[in-house]
């Protein structure tokens, strides 16, 4: 997967599939609108058609694949990805294994490495991991600077990212860089000021850490208020570590998204609720710092949308793996299969305002998974097997 991909011109049938997952709930049942015995129409990398066999328009096709009555679903939308970095953090995932506490401060380490690595080494780094993620069916992704902290490391990390990946974040509030300790409003003012100058032409979205040992409510308000006067529209990183004011910041501002959310009060869920801001949810970060996990069903049984996301990065969850995020969610967040396959398709693509993707209506872009499995519930009946058979993104292949 690169965002320099093309659309394969020429159509593509896909017929056969023992279960299409089409997030459509008028072409088939229930919240993913499952349909059996099912094909599928592309034509110049868009769905034309999506429903049962019998339904399919006779066309000259120029590919045809036999799915054989596997499962097939929309690629994964994974919107939240720190994928800039070098170096890695193994010694320290050892040492939280063996009892250390996760805090931010390991981001330091990362940093430097990142700062000292060429321009090259950071590319081939975020392309090694885009396609990665490709092989086990992330066909959109999102990626955060955020190890620069720096104006020029965070506008280069921003210029590689946009090379490898269709969602760009501007993340200067990760941390406060050392050569800022005890100067955090003169950071602020750099993040709000030339490094925002710098950084917002290569930029969607921005992000801060609202966290313990990151920023404080205002300093996220006042950072992400900044970003929007540029156009950049905002997101959040909020209460990964200890309940803060990230979620109510996130509501008031319009967040597209409120992420990790791993401590949640009754009145953030109620904000959530009556806002259109999506929670995203990130297993491998509770896993990975063996923290205790959000209780998702809270979050849906309240009315949240929910999107569920890899948040791969070298600290707190090294993984890409969808497959993986899901089968941990439904193991220890309780959402359904079901739920939790919405949530890393047609919740991924909510979270970053996406209407293109996450869904196999008539109209997205022809991003699909093959399963060697007949069901969606396979992802997470059966952990850790590579499920992922094929994978095409716009109809062209990358697995
Ligand atoms: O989303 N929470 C802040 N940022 C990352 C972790 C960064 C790191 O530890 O390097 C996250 O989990
Ligand atoms: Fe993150």
């Amino acid at each position: 997967m690169s965002v320099s991909t093309e659309r394969r011109t020429g159509s593509l049938v896909v017929d056969n599939i023992g279960e299409l997952v089409t997030n459509d709930p008028t072409l088939g049942a229930g919240v993913l609108g499952i349909v059996r015995d099912a094909a599928l129409l592309v034509v110049d990398g868009v769905v034309v058609y999506a429903g049962p066999r019998t339904g399919l328009p006779s066309s000259e096709v120029t590919g045809r694949i036999d799915a054989a009555g596997a499962a097939v679903l929309p690629g994964f939308v994974d919107s939240h990805g720190h994928l800039v970095f070098a170096g890695d953090r193994s010694e320290e995932f050892a040492a939280r294994m063996a009892g250390e506490p996760y805090t931010a401060g390991g981001i330091a380490s990362t940093v430097a490495a990142t700062r000292a690595a060429t321009d090259e080494q950071l590319s081939m780094g975020v392309a090694r991991l885009v396609r990665e993620a490709a092989l086990s069916g992330t066909t959109t992704a999102e990626c955060k600077s955020g190890y620069g902290l720096s104006v020029e490391d965070e506008a280069r990390s921003l210029r590689i990212a946009g090379r490898h990946v269709e969602e760009v974040t501007f993340l200067g509030a990760h941390v406060v860089p050392a050569d800022y300790a005890d100067r955090v409003d003169d950071y602020v003012a750099l993040v709000t000021g030339p490094m925002l100058d710098a950084c917002a032409p290569y930029a969607t979205w921005i992000d801060v850490f609202c966290d313990r040992g990151a920023f404080d409510g205002d300093q996220a308000r006042e950072i992400l208020r900044a970003g929007m006067a540029r156009g950049l529209r905002p997101r959040i990183h909020a209460n990964q570590l200890q309940h803060g004011p990230g979620v109510q910041v996130a509501v008031e501002v319009g967040a597209a998204s409120a992420d990790h959310v791993t401590h949640a009060s009754d009145e953030d869920i109620e904000a959530l609720a009556s806002s259109d801001t999506v929670a995203t949810l990130l297993p491998g970060a509770e896993f990975s710092t063996r923290a205790v996990y959000p209780d998702a069903r809270r979050f849906l049984d309240a009315g949240v949308t929910v999107a569920l996301a890899a948040d791969c990065n070298p600290g707190s969850s090294y993984t890409t793996n969808m497959p993986f995020c899901i089968a941990v969610a439904v193991r220890d967040m309780r959402l359904t299969p079901a739920e939790a396959v919405w949530a890393a398709t047609a919740g991924g693509a909510r979270a970053l305002r996406r209407t293109d993707v996450g869904h196999l209506g008539t109209g997205a872009r022809a991003d699909l998974v093959l399963l060697d499995a007949p069901t969606h519930v396979h992802l997470a009946y059966r952990p850790g097997v590579p499920l992922v058979r094929s994978v095409f993104r716009a109809g062209a292949r990358v697995r």
